[in-house]
């Protein structure tokens, strides 16, 4: 059989046609189910985003109070598996997240099921909502180790419940922010960790393995861990010494965290709202303004070099610094992207499914063969 040459990076491969989300990475514009992130950005919440990915609308009212409805009975069902999970020793909340998908299997059906041929994608439409307020209360939980976090807060909207979990002082301002956030975050099309959890689902697994797949890929600094990287970095460099690591980062060929995208080519469009947010807030915040200041020193002083190579800042840049000004910790900061991003990991794991073929690609051999097998003793 004739193979064509591998694709390093599986760069430009499309997998499926899809219907969710659309990029131009030349002009800098990303769209959900046709809509501008611009125009979601300032006009919708993230409930009604993430119905909008999930269900390929904007919601009617009715539509909205039964899809919260559902995310409410997954914040319920989350309660007895947040019992569960900390009862165990666990590392971090990230490690906390997924240990309550892989025990919420118990509770929740999220098996893949076939009529005929095909995969019964309304049944897995109707659970999603579900799943998505389940991982809500456990990132929620997860954050603030506070067993009560949910339960006080059962019913309240989905960046409440996050502000309440993640920001000491949680103010209207704060919840705002986040489900700006949220709306921002909450897909980018076939990404490391949405192919991941498309990889686990086209075996017929359940939503909620496939979804764990999808934190596991995200963790990567190449990818979502570049958030806390970046808040890291911010916390460690002074001021005064942003250009010294920039250059000596560069001139070492090193990776500045943060910066570039696999499909821009231009400024992040994500980026540049958070960055009108992060300055906005560093303005009203004498306290927590250095981590903003040194954001944009970092900025200027790497877009001299990086520019010409058509990298610029992405949405985790400016998402760190925007998480840093509201006190969010550098290790708390990647669940914020799992809590938004699990309603685009969803909604492209159902998509894949209404047409699924296992995916399964091929690697070229290029070892020996017929190599004689020689005993232990004699090798
Ligand atoms: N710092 C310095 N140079 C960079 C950077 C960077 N952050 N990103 C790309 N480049 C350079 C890279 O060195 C290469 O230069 P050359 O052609 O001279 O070798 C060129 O730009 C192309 O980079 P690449 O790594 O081949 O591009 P890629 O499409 O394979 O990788 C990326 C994309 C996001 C993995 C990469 O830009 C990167 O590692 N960035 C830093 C980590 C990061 O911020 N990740 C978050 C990504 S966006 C949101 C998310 O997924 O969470």
């Amino acid at each position: 059989m004739e193979f064509r040459e591998p694709i390093p990076g599986l760069e430009n491969v499309p997998i499926k046609y899809t219907k969710i989300t659309y990029i131009d990475g030349e002009k800098g514009e990303l769209y959900y189910r046709g809509y501008n992130i611009v125009d979601l950005f300032n006009n919708s919440t993230y409930e009604e985003t993430a119905y909008l990915l999930l269900f390929g609308k904007l919601p009617s009212p009715h539509d909205l109070e039964k899809f919260k409805e559902h995310m409410f009975e997954g914040r319920r069902t989350a309660l007895e598996v947040i019992e569960e999970v900390s009862r165990l020793s666990t590392e971090n909340a990230l490690d906390r997240i997924k240990i309550g998908l892989i025990l919420a299997t118990k509770y929740v059906d999220s098996w893949p099921r076939f009529r005929g041929k095909q995969v019964v994608v309304d049944e897995l439409l109707a659970v999603a909502p579900k799943i998505l307020g389940l991982v809500h209360a456990l990132t929620a939980y997860a954050v603030s180790l506070d067993p009560n976090i949910v339960e006080e807060n059962l019913e309240a909207s989905c960046a409440e419940l996050l502000c309440k979990a993640l920001v000491s002082d949680c103010m209207q301002k704060h919840i705002h922010i986040l489900d700006k956030l949220l709306i921002v975050y909450a897909d980018h099309g076939l990404s490391a960790s949405a192919f991941a959890a498309t990889v686990v689902a086209s075996t017929l697994s359940s939503l909620l393995y496939a979804l764990e797949a999808a934190i596991s890929a995200l963790q990567g600094p190449l990818h979502g861990g570049a958030l806390e990287k970046v808040a890291r970095m911010l916390e460690a460099i002074p001021l005064e010494k942003v250009e010294e690591y920039v250059s000596r980062k560069l001139a070492q060929k090193e990776k500045l965290m943060g910066f570039g995208h696999r499909v821009y080519k231009t400024y992040d469009p994500r980026a540049k709202l958070l960055k009108r947010l992060a300055a906005k807030l560093a303005l009203n915040n004498n306290g927590l303004r250095e981590a903003y200041l040194k954001a944009i020193a970092l900025e200027l002083h790497a877009l001299k070099t990086l520019a010409a190579k058509r990298v610029y800042p992405n949405v985790d840049f400016w998402a760190a610094t925007l998480l840093l000004i509201m006190g969010v910790r550098p290790e708390n900061q990647l669940p914020v992207f799992v809590y938004s991003r699990t309603a685009g990991w969803l909604a492209h794991i159902i998509e894949y499914l209404e047409n699924n073929k296992i995916l399964r690609p091929r690697a070229i051999y290029r070892g020996p063969l017929g190599l004689k097998y020689r005993p232990l003793e004699s090798r």
